[in-house]
């Protein structure tokens, strides 16, 4: 297959080009790192991505920035900040690609485990996981031509404990092989509209 991974240069981009990498043809994207350049929060640039790389069998993102900081801090805008970027940047994505991904083929997007257990400073995003999932069930039923769409919602990487680690106290973080194996499991099978979670 012909796949892109919008993200492929971060923690679960690297995991999920590691699994997926030696049986299929990734294109890389990123909004400054990747073989294609892709701001996927502006559709000009999503649209513009898709006619670069021609048509495709898969889309995966792994990308979407949020705003984490306390409840009581959060405005209109650094709330915004994750529904327009991890939110509709990902919508983006699926609706500018519809036309681009082949019969049969798959949209993979990314949430997390912030909807389901909670950190402080994360309902930001806790938000737009929620509504990824909310998307990608919406979405699965009009599907045209046999195509099939997933978010895979991990919990904390062990790669990113380094990283994120000191805000998630309490949380065992999870395996990298097996959140590759999520995507894998998306683009590679036969499930549709769900929610693959990795904890
Ligand atoms: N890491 C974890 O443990 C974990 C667990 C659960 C969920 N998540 C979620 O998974 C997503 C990815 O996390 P991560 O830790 O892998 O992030 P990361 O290491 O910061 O990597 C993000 C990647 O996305 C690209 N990117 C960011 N914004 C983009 C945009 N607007 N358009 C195109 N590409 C963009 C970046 O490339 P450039 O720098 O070139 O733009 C980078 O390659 C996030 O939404 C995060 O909340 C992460």
């Amino acid at each position: 297959m012909r796949i892109i991974v919008v993200g492929a240069e971060g923690d679960i981009g690297k995991v999920a080009c590691e699994e997926l990498g030696s049986r299929h043809e990734i294109i890389k994207a990123g909004r400054s790192s990747g073989d294609i350049q892709v701001d996927m929060a502006d559709r000009a640039s999503v649209d513009a991505m898709y006619a670069k790389c021609g048509k495709v069998d898969a889309v995966i993102s792994t990308a979407g920035n949020v705003h984490f900081g306390p409840l009581a801090d959060f405005t209109e805008e650094t709330f915004m900040l994750g529904l327009r970027h991890k939110v509709m940047g990902q919508v983006n994505l699926v609706l500018a690609g519809l036309s681009n991904v082949g019969d049969g083929g798959s949209f993979t997007l990314t949430s997390g485990v912030l909807d389901r257990d909670p950190i402080r400073m994360g309902a930001g995003a806790a938000a737009a996981n929620g509504a990824l999932g909310g998307f990608v069930l919406g979405a699965a039923i009009e599907m045209p031509r046999g195509l099939r769409i997933n978010v895979v919602s991990p919990s904390l990487l062990d790669v990113s404990v380094p990283r994120y680690g000191e805000w998630f106290p309490g949380h065992e973080p999870v395996s990298s092989k097996r959140v590759g194996l999520a995507y894998a499991k998306s683009v590679e099978g036969a499930i549709t509209g769900k929610v693959i979670i990795v904890e």
